[in-house]
């Protein structure tokens, strides 16, 4: 199964200058606990501007470059994101899509569920999550934090 787990602010920004526009411990720890010991699936570009490597997952790093490696023994690279979607969207094993943009932008039609955690503001963004459509998705949990409102949606049939 594909699950896709963004922040996304009130107008749907999801970057600033290839990093994230924000910085929020919660929602960070809640990122930790959904992805933690799972399969995550990011693109070459915000792998490459994480701070420091994700461990106790394993990382499907997206590149287009066929000269792009990693040393990062928790790490994989693939080069063919599309591929790898059809090959695991019926999956019983999580993969969770981790960004960025254009990561979302290819996934969002193969993933069955999301962590989204709604930014209660609008930020300076130079990157959006625009094809995301909240009719698309049943609202499964809600949690009401002080800067966001974070969901667990589940894709409605059909859709
Ligand atoms: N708010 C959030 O939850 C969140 C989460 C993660 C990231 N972000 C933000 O998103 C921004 C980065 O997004 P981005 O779109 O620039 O970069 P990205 O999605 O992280 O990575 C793009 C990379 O993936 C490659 N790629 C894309 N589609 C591919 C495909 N079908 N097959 C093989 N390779 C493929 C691209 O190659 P080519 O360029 O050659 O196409 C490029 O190297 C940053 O600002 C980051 O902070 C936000």
């Amino acid at each position: 199964m594909l699950i896709i787990s963004i922040a996304i602010d009130e107008n749907k920004g999801i970057g600033y200058k290839g990093q994230l526009p924000w910085h929020l411990k919660e929602e960070l720890a809640i990122f930790k606990k959904n992805t933690i010991g799972k399969n995550i699936v990011m693109g070459q570009t915000t792998y490459d501007n994480l701070p420091r490597r994700l461990k106790d997952r394993h990382t499907v790093i997206v590149s287009a470059d066929k000269n792009y490696t990693t040393d990062d023994p928790e790490a994989e690279v693939t080069y063919d994101l599309i591929s790898f979607l059809k090959e695991h969207e019926n999956d019983e094993e999580e993969y969770i899509i981790c960004g960025g943009a254009s990561i979302f932008r290819q996934a969002y039609p193969y993933a069955k569920k999301a962590y989204v955690s709604f930014i209660k503001k609008e930020y300076e963004v130079d990157t959006y999550f625009d094809v995301f459509d909240l009719n698309d998705w049943e609202i499964i949990e809600e949690e009401d934090h002080k800067e966001f409102i974070y969901c667990l949606l589940k894709r409605k049939e059909n859709v």
